[in-house]
């Protein structure tokens, strides 16, 4: 089908359904292109919960789709390629949460949006790339267990000074992104801004000149005098970031950054999605509830 017919068939449908389409900032740059709301995992959910909307198509992977449906169990919540998982997300399961409770008793659990729902249900607090710092800086607790992103807490301990108890988990995606590549970049582009996700390995992280979540870059990019950005994430953001800054320069820390999961929504999933009301993510009452508990802790302290 004609990519022009194809976005009036979205429209036409995303009206009929009465649905919005939110797009994570990795998404193919199509799909970000059609979505009525594109940001990063927290923002995206916060959308979903507040829209007047019946229907969320979420565009992203699981664990965000099954954030949304935490949040607002009462809207249908799709998603376009139900695949889509996080393979960081899966690095952990709930039980390997309850063993690491059981070695560290007096410990506090903190983990990462980037889990699924089973294993936010086992979570004391939950944080995301935007407030894990705020956050664990907040804790009084002598024992802090952090899941699952081995790197993240790398980062948050150092810069808070707490030693945290951390999981073996990393994302496939950020790990390819190497300081021989930063180095590289800086070199071809001397008077550009460094910014990298904190899931970049410490290496990377050492190199930046400011460490970010994927909502944060869009709002540093914006402000920032500087005219030029290297970018040390996930390829997607490069599209989000060059069209909200026309007159600034973007170029990716590493072509490599590329999340195959999140370029499994394509436009034609969009539109079957709308039709087919596919494929519905739920939650089960009693993980919803636990899970959500952990949400609310973490707006309730950052
Ligand atoms: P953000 O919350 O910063 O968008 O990150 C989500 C993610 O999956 C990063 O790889
Ligand atoms: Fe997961 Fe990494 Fe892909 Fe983000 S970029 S969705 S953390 S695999």
């Amino acid at each position: 089908m004609p990519h022009k017919e194809m976005v009036q068939k979205i429209d036409r449908l995303r009206k009929e359904r009465n649905a919005v389409i939110l797009a994570h900032n990795y998404q193919l740059p199509e799909v970000q292109d059609i979505a009525d709301h594109c940001g990063d995992s927290l923002e995206l959910s916060r959308i979903a919960a507040k829209s007047d909307k019946r229907v969320i198509v979420f565009c992203g992977v699981y664990f965000m789709a099954e954030t949304a449906s935490i949040l607002c169990p009462d809207k249908t919540i799709l998603i376009p390629d139900p695949m889509a998982g996080c393979p960081m997300a899966n690095m952990i399961d709930a039980e390997d949460v309850r063993q690491l409770k059981a070695r560290h008793p007096k410990a506090i659990v903190v983990g990462y949006v980037n889990t699924p729902a089973d294993v936010k249900a086992e979570l004391d607090i939950c944080c995301t790339s935007t407030n894990a710092v705020d956050i664990i800086s907040k804790l009084k607790n002598e024992e802090i267990i952090f899941v699952p992103d081995k790197y993240l807490a790398d980062y948050v301990s150092k810069k808070t000074n707490k030693r945290l108890i951390a999981w073996e988990g990393y994302c496939p995606t950020h790990v390819k992104i190497l300081p021989e590549d930063i180095i590289k970049k800086v070199r071809q582009h001397p008077g550009a801004k460094v910014m990298v996700h904190p899931e970049c390995r410490p290496e990377v992280v050492e190199l930046a000149d400011e460490v970010l979540s994927t909502g944060k870059m869009c709002a540093f990019a914006k402000k920032s005098s500087a005219k030029e950005f290297i970018v040390g994430t996930e390829a997607g953001m490069i599209h989000r970031l060059q069209k909200d800054n026309p007159d600034k320069k973007f170029y990716p820390a590493s072509e490599n950054a590329v999340c195959p999961n999140m370029k499994r929504t394509t436009l034609e999933k969009v539109l079957w999605s709308l039709e087919e009301n596919k494929t519905v993510v739920s939650v089960s009452d009693d993980i919803r509830r636990r899970a959500r508990r952990a949400i609310d802790k973490m707006v309730e302290l950052a």
